[in-house]
């Protein structure tokens, strides 16, 4: 059998689930952390974690199958992939691995098939709540380390949103489900005529990026709200950016828009910043994050198509949709 085989590559396919729970696992005992830039024996590295040195062995093998660590013979070493799990790194994906790779995640998966029969994700009939709910009431870690991994996602995609972004002739800029307003603070770092509102979920807002705190650096030209757009968006704005929230049901993603619609005058604009899936870089990635949100928010990543469909559903006038980065789009509507 190659390596390359089909044979091979079913089989192997058929275990990747054994890659992400040894992902979890080493950030879940620290083994980024510990490992610094010279080799260390997996002996030592065992005992400085307090952790079973063979079974270390053996998760580390299979992770070094994806590129992550290496064994010099001298000790473990880092990769540049598993440098990414490191708490210091600048481009840190640690609480986004942990995030997807939930307890709650790995119960959701088996309902893939009820989801085929059926056509919807059975989230509230399985926790008996919406997902976002379910996740600030019952799962305070897990809400904390989601709003961790959404401010790294942002770290790797703000200053290419910040470039994109025409905003010249505007004045306020209102950032809808903005999470702790990683993005918006770097939007308004680079606009310095801009000012700007966060709005999202109590949970979301109640610590906020430093920089939009009272005594920040952007305190005087920001506004951080605790608000839910299902509801009512409190703010009248040039610009309503939506970014990477829309990926839920879609009922949802018409009510959040026309809300949107009727915060905002003749003229604002509605930005939906979104991994088109259609035109992704990455398509495994974002094929399998599809799937994750159908069995969460029974929600989707969009095409291009589809998110101009809902956005004209919801009485916008879509007028372009241009790249921000290479990993997002920038669906530009304007309210008529
Ligand atoms: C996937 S995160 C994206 C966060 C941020 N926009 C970013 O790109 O980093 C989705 C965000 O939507 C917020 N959210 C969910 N439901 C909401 C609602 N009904 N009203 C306002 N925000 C909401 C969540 O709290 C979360 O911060």
């Amino acid at each position: 059998m190659t390596a390359d085989s089909p044979v091979t590559a079913l089989r192997e396919l058929s275990l990747a689930s054994a890659a992400s729970a040894s992902l979890r696992a080493v950030i879940r005992v620290g083994v980024a952390d510990a490992l610094g830039d010279s080799p260390m024996p997996v002996g030592e590295l065992a005992d400085t974690l307090g952790v079973d040195a063979a079974i270390l062995v053996r998760v580390l093998r299979n992770l070094r199958c994806y590129g992550l660590f290496d064994d010099t013979g001298a000790g473990i070493v880092h990769t540049a992939a598993s440098k990414l799990l490191r708490e210091d790194h600048p481009e840190r994906l640690k609480n986004w691995v942990l995030w997807v790779t939930e307890p709650w995640v790995w119960q959701l998966w088996p309902d893939l098939e009820q989801a085929l029969r059926t056509g919807r994700g059975h989230f509230d009939e399985r926790f008996g709540e919406d997902f976002f709910t379910q996740l600030h009431k019952e799962w305070p870690e897990s809400t904390e380390t989601f709003n961790r991994s959404q401010t790294e996602l942002s770290v790797l995609t703000s200053a290419a949103i910040a470039d994109a972004l025409d905003v010249a002739d505007v004045k306020t800029f209102t950032d809808v489900g903005g999470g702790r307003g990683y993005t918006l603070a770097t939007i308004l770092e680079r606009h310095p005529h801009l000012h700007g509102t966060l709005v999202d979920l109590p949970a979301a807002v109640a610590t906020p990026d430093p920089r939009l705190r009272p005594g920040g650096e952007l305190a005087a030209r920001s506004q951080v709200v605790a608000g839910d757009c299902l509801t009512e968006i409190p703010v009248d704005a040039d610009v309503y950016q939506f970014k990477s929230i829309l990926e839920w049901d879609d009922e949802l993603t018409v009510k959040a828009l026309g809300n949107a619609k009727r915060a905002g005058h003749p003229g604002s604009r509605v930005l939906i910043i979104t991994n088109l899936i259609d035109d992704s870089p990455e398509p495994r990635y974002a094929t399998g994050i599809d799937l994750l949100f159908l069995l969460n928010t029974n929600g989707k990543r969009h095409t291009k198509a589809g998110v101009t469909a809902l956005a004209e559903r919801a009485g916008l006038r879509v007028e372009n949709v241009t790249p921000a980065g290479t990993l997002l789009h920038i669906v530009e509507a304007v309210i008529p």
